[in-house]
């Protein structure tokens, strides 16, 4: 399906507002989404509505448009300003690009032009929706294509990546999943959730006296400064770590309540919180799956792991409550010379198969003994590699359609 545009139409005369609307009723991917008679409104509509563009008119009863445009800048980046004015002045029409709008339009357009330029200004808001959409507060600037520095005020999101049934390759896709979400605009953290015997730590290849214990008990009050003393920096990708206790015996201090705080915490310094959860159903796990955003269930191609799977799912989304749209389901250590195949096990599940992630065992098998995620090297441009990076397509886009409230086809 196309990107649909939401649109804005901003103008102080109730003729325009209404021809214009007008012209775009019969495009399916252009939807209206609300008008403004004046700048202030215009602002404020935009900020409540998030729409894609927003057609301006200049000349409106309380400021003319190229102030509501730098205003709109301000407080809703994303929004891309189409000026559509009587005004062919050059001059004007540079200063509104000047204060950032996308494209203008002389009135009254031509339909075609119209829908062409939205569609183009429209593609540009996407294009910077999922590239920063997930900007922790902490880190939260970006610059735009035209080297505009953009505030987010999002925060991050909590993936927890989670399986029935231990030894599938849960903590195998965390890590490669972690790496390859992160970059310099948008920072991940892993935290290990297996806290009696987590080994995040061990298959990112970095040791720390520090934990997830030394921010538990000051889940209240945490600051960015605690959170830097307790971090473990991953040097070969850039992404944090939150270990498990180096002491087996003080998992049991951790309350999931705790636990959840510390991750609602970190998402205002992260874009991603990638949780390596325990197939224990605990309550850190089960207070986890609850408060994640997305969740990452990895099965595996056996029928036992294919029968926890259904159970775990069946419990999450009936007696839960959990929206199965939240639930991504990844087949690993697929093997295609077995006969049980994504479609199949998707059918039996009643639950799509998102990714499939084969086996390879050449290529996860060195990794984790050198403690080198596979996405950091070789095994990026593999089959297993692909299937990494199809996740993290799906991830993205699933976070991205649950943000905005659409319904996702899970
Ligand atoms: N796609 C894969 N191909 C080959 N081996 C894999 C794959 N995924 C995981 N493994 C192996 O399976 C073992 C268990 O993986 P791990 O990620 O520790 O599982 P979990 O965290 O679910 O217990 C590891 O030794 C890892 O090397
Ligand atoms: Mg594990």
């Amino acid at each position: 399906m196309p990107d649909e545009y939401n649109v804005l139409i901003v103008d102080d005369q109730e003729d325009t507002r209404r021809n214009v609307a007008r012209l775009l009723q019969f495009e399916n991917d252009i939807n209206v989404v609300g008008t403004a008679r004046t700048g202030q409104d215009a602002i404020n509509q935009t900020v409540a509505l998030d729409p894609d563009v927003v057609l301006m008119d200049i000349n409106m009863p309380d400021m003319d448009g190229i102030e509501a445009t730098e205003l709109i800048q301000q407080q809703a980046p994303i929004s891309q300003i189409v000026i559509l004015s009587v005004q062919g002045d050059t001059n004007y029409m540079r200063r509104a690009m000047l204060a950032g709008a996308r494209d203008f339009l002389t009135k009254p357009p031509k339909s075609d032009e119209l829908v062409s330029v939205i569609r183009r200004a429209g593609a540009k808001a996407k294009a910077i929706r999922s590239d920063v959409q997930y900007i922790g507060r902490g880190t939260g600037s970006l610059k735009d294509p035209r080297g505009t520095t953009i505030q987010l005020s999002g925060l991050g999101k909590i993936v927890a990546v989670y399986s029935p049934k231990g030894g599938v390759g849960s903590t195998t896709i965390a890590t490669n999943l972690a790496v390859t979400l992160h970059s310099v605009e948008t920072p991940a953290v892993i935290v290990d959730g297996s806290l009696e015997f987590g080994d995040v730590q061990v298959f990112l290849n970095e040791r720390g006296r520090t934990s997830i214990i030394d921010l538990t008990p000051n889940a209240e009050q945490l600051d960015a400064e605690l959170v830097e003393d307790v971090v473990l920096h991953h040097k070969d990708s850039g992404i944090d770590i939150v270990s498990a206790p180096p002491n087996p015996i003080d998992a049991e201090q951790v309350k999931g309540s705790d636990f959840v705080k510390v991750l609602q915490f970190l998402v205002r310094l992260y874009s991603y919180v990638i949780v390596d959860t325990h197939s224990y159903l605990s309550d850190v796990t089960i207070d986890t799956l609850d408060a994640c955003d997305l969740m990452v269930m990895v099965s595996s191609q056996d029928i036992p792991s294919i029968i926890n799977t259904r159970s775990m799912l069946q419990l999450l989304v009936n007696s839960l409550g959990v929206q199965k749209n939240k639930i991504l389901l990844v087949m690993n250590r697929f093997d295609k010379q077995i006969a049980i195949s994504p479609d199949k096990v998707s059918h039996n599940l009643g639950h799509k198969v998102a990714s499939v992630i084969v086996e390879d065992k050449e290529v996860v098998v060195p990794g984790v003994n050198r403690g080198v995620p596979f996405m950091l090297g070789e095994g990026k441009s593999k089959e297993i590699g692909k299937g990494i990076l199809e996740l993290v397509g799906k991830v993205r886009e699933q976070l991205s359609k649950l943000e905005q409230n659409q319904v996702p086809d899970a």
